[in-house]
């Protein structure tokens, strides 16, 4: 597995596993809880070590046994979640601390390697102070990385004014619907590490038939394609899958590169 490096120093894997629908009924995000994590356990299985989850995907805990009843060590996974931007989350500081409290509690370690707010607090204050409380999970070594998903350049200038420690990612939606290129160029311009969400979504059949061209030049398919453009400008991703068999091609992304024209034709999809 190729890493990038963060603005800390600390590496992250190219590309990790998403769970929002993982141990939930039907594969469904909004699904009741079920308790099924097979799917992550096929992915700990196949390779993955980036594990993306967020308290609003309400199964942190089962991750957390996942992760923790893998036999794979800790070191050697990144665990990433997210606090809410609601106030019954980070209404005030103490609740911001119960809230990184719990997910560490869930999540059955001693430190998270990435913990980001995951969407825009518009009240300065509340962002701020959140911000800080983070801050303080860094100093006490529970947190590794701290950062942001879902913010805008505006929101990113903000957070600047506060921040003792600068956001290390931004995890925002980038796929063939919105690529997102400019906030990218900002972020890798301001040592923020891009992170894609839902990568593989929100693409039409068009454009598959098209990438599918560039793909057999590889003997690859076109989500590999699309991974391996988003790592190749310098994007993590997190591609989410139940089926093994794509969580295993969805790694395989290394062994080949695409050229200048091909980049130029993802591009422009
Ligand atoms: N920060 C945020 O606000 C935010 C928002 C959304 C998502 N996320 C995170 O990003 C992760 C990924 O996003 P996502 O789960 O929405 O979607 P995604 O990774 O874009 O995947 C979308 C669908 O593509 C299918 N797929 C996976 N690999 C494939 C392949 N190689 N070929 C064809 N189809 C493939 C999967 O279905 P199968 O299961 O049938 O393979 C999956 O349901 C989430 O799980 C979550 O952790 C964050």
């Amino acid at each position: 597995m190729e890493n990038f490096i963060l603005s800390n120093g600390l590496k992250i894997p190219a590309v990790g596993t998403g769970t929002n629908t993982y141990g939930k009924e039907e594969n469904q995000y909004m699904g009741k809880l079920n308790g099924d994590f097979s799917a992550l356990n096929s992915a700990i299985k196949a390779g993955y070590r980036l594990i993306d989850t967020a308290i609003a995907y309400r199964n942190e805990a089962g991750v957390g046994e996942s992760v923790f009843n893998s036999g794979v060590a800790r070191a050697e996974f990144f665990l990433t979640t997210k606090i809410p931007a609601g106030d019954e989350y980070i209404g005030s500081k103490e609740l911001a601390r119960q809230t990184v409290e719990n997910s560490l509690k869930n999540l059955k370690t001693d430190y998270i390697d990435l913990y980001l707010i995951h969407f825009p607090i518009e009240d300065e204050n509340k962002l701020k102070q959140t911000w800080e409380v983070l801050e303080s999970f860094v100093d006490q070594g529970k947190i590794k990385s701290i950062g942001v998903s879902n913010f805008e350049v505006a929101h990113l200038e903000t957070l600047k004014k506060y921040a003792r420690i600068q956001p290390a990612v931004d995890q925002i939606q980038s796929n063939p619907s919105l690529w997102n290129q400019e906030l990218i160029d900002y972020l890798l311009k301001n040592n923020i590490q891009p992170e894609a969400w839902g990568p593989l979504s929100k693409i039409t059949d068009i454009q598959i038939k098209k990438i599918e061209k560039i793909a057999a030049n590889y003997g690859k398919n076109w989500g590999q394609i699309i991974l391996r453009y988003q790592i190749q400008r310098g994007v993590v991703v997190i591609p989410k899958s139940h089926d093994p068999r794509r969580q295993q091609s969805n790694l395989e992304l290394f062994d080949f590169s695409l050229t200048g024209p091909e980049v130029a034709a993802i591009e422009s999809l």
